[in-house]
């Protein structure tokens, strides 16, 4: 039973009354285009079947994550971009925010590297391992990417003198494409572990295979229950194809919408920081699969009320040219009682009878209101809680509706091309032959 739901009761005085069934015909052929794999780069859509097809997977990606975490007090993972950003997304939604610093965590931590080229990141990153039992995932399609490559010489070699080169091999895991590229040629040569990143699954549609499920299941988080959030979303999206039962044909179409309207940039809202890779994530997967062609959303994030103290100035009252999508949960995990205060200098004991999420998620509402008032549409995705099912709904709903809203806007969501221009001037500035 899915458990997200979508509302945009916040934008309807920003939509008009019609809108589902004026462009009914454009939002369902978007849908068909997806769906019979008729549209643009549909040789990339490997990612859609990935709830069903990893089953098949999951017993080797546990049987090696199983492995790594047992010799682990740190599991490095080495990527960028679609390489790392959803296995990161998933694993700090639903680790313990201070993980850390706990003495007793029974998973191993999860560290990042490839994905900047900051000499002092690496530096003290490799100071840190010094000190830890570690092992290391190493992910890159092409398998040549720069930063993931550096940062995978370093580490490979700082990995061999710890350990020796036997026990190197084995505490190395490789996440590539199953016959190209250097990582591939390395991986074959050095008998590491290896999983293959399937041609027709792009970097950032690739958080529901190995990509992502190996990190995830490192950390020690239930990858099956990911991949069956993940399969009620797909037979909802897949089942539903008119708009007013499909909540991806809404939130494509409404985005669609309100862009031709002149809101150009989106910015997704959580008021859980634990969700704050989860928006790193959805920036993108929606910034490279739409901006392009001189066209596209922009895709910004926040985190309220931390950012109502920063952004929020110019949300409520800048340039009216943004909507708002908020990942709204409604439930904590936790409980913890604000105190009765018999002086009550601070004036908080009117609080005092309320739970924290409750006051969190009035702000929400509060806030919601008063953007609405100042111009700027709100959308909501609500869920229940923060859980490995609900995860693997929002991935697949976000990955479904990016896609139409490609379709929708007639350019190609599954190429990058953009992406190599800072690439050859850098090259070439380095002198790379
Ligand atoms: O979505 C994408 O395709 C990109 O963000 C890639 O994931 C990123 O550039 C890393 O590429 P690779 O996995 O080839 O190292």
């Amino acid at each position: 039973m899915i458990q997200t739901r979508f509302n945009y009761d916040g934008a309807a005085q920003f939509l008009p009354n019609d809108l589902f069934s004026t462009r009914n015909d454009q939002i369902q052929n978007a849908w068909r285009q997806l769906t019979e794999q008729t549209g643009k780069g549909n040789d990339f859509l490997g990612w859609l079947s990935l709830p069903d097809t990893m089953a098949a997977e999951t017993p080797k990606i546990q049987d090696v994550a199983k492995r790594l975490a047992g010799c682990s007090e740190v599991v490095l993972v080495i990527g960028i971009g679609g390489s790392y950003l959803g296995a990161r997304a998933v694993i700090e939604a639903l680790q313990p925010h201070f993980k850390m610093l706990e003495k007793t965590g029974k998973s191993p931590i999860i560290l990042y590297a490839g994905n900047n080229m900051s000499e002092d990141y690496l530096f003290d990153l490799k100071n840190i391992l010094d000190e830890k039992e570690y092992s290391i995932i190493v992910i890159s399609k092409s398998g040549t990417t720069t930063e993931p490559a550096i940062a995978f010489r370093i580490f490979k070699e700082h990995c061999e003198k710890k350990y020796g080169k036997a026990e190197a091999c084995k505490r190395i895991v490789a996440i590539t494409d199953k016959a190209r590229g250097a990582l591939k040629q390395l991986a074959t040569q050095e008998g590491y572990d290896t999983f293959v990143i399937e041609d027709n699954v792009g970097g950032r549609y690739s958080v529901l295979s190995p990509v992502g499920l190996l990190p995830i299941a490192a950390a020690g988080y239930d990858i099956t229950r990911i991949l069956e959030g993940a399969r009620q979303m797909k037979e909802l999206l897949y089942g539903h194809p008119k708009p007013k039962e499909n909540l991806a044909m809404q939130y494509a179409l409404i985005r669609n919408y309100l862009y031709n309207s002149g809101k150009k940039m989106e910015l997704m809202v959580a008021y859980e920081p634990r969700l704050y890779y989860f928006i790193e994530w959805y920036k993108q997967l929606f910034g490279e699969s739409e901006g392009k062609e001189n066209k596209g959303i922009f895709p910004a994030g926040c985190i309220f009320s931390t950012d109502l103290h920063s952004l929020g100035q110019y949300v409520q009252e800048g340039e009216r040219m943004l909507f708002e999508t908020v990942i709204s949960v409604e439930g904590s995990h936790h409980t913890l009682p604000i105190p009765f205060d018999e002086q009550n200098i601070d004036k908080l004991n009117y609080l005092q009878s309320k739970k924290i999420q409750q006051i969190n998620l009035t702000a929400e509402t509060g806030t919601r209101m008063a953007h609405i008032d100042g111009g700027v549409p709100n959308l909501r995705i609500t869920v229940p809680t923060i859980s490995e099912e609900i995860l693997g709904e929002l991935i697949y709903f976000f990955e479904f509706s990016c896609a139409l809203g490609g379709y929708l806007l007639d350019i190609n969501p599954f190429d990058q091309p953009g992406v190599e221009a800072y690439k050859k001037n850098m090259f070439r500035l380095l002198g790379k032959e």
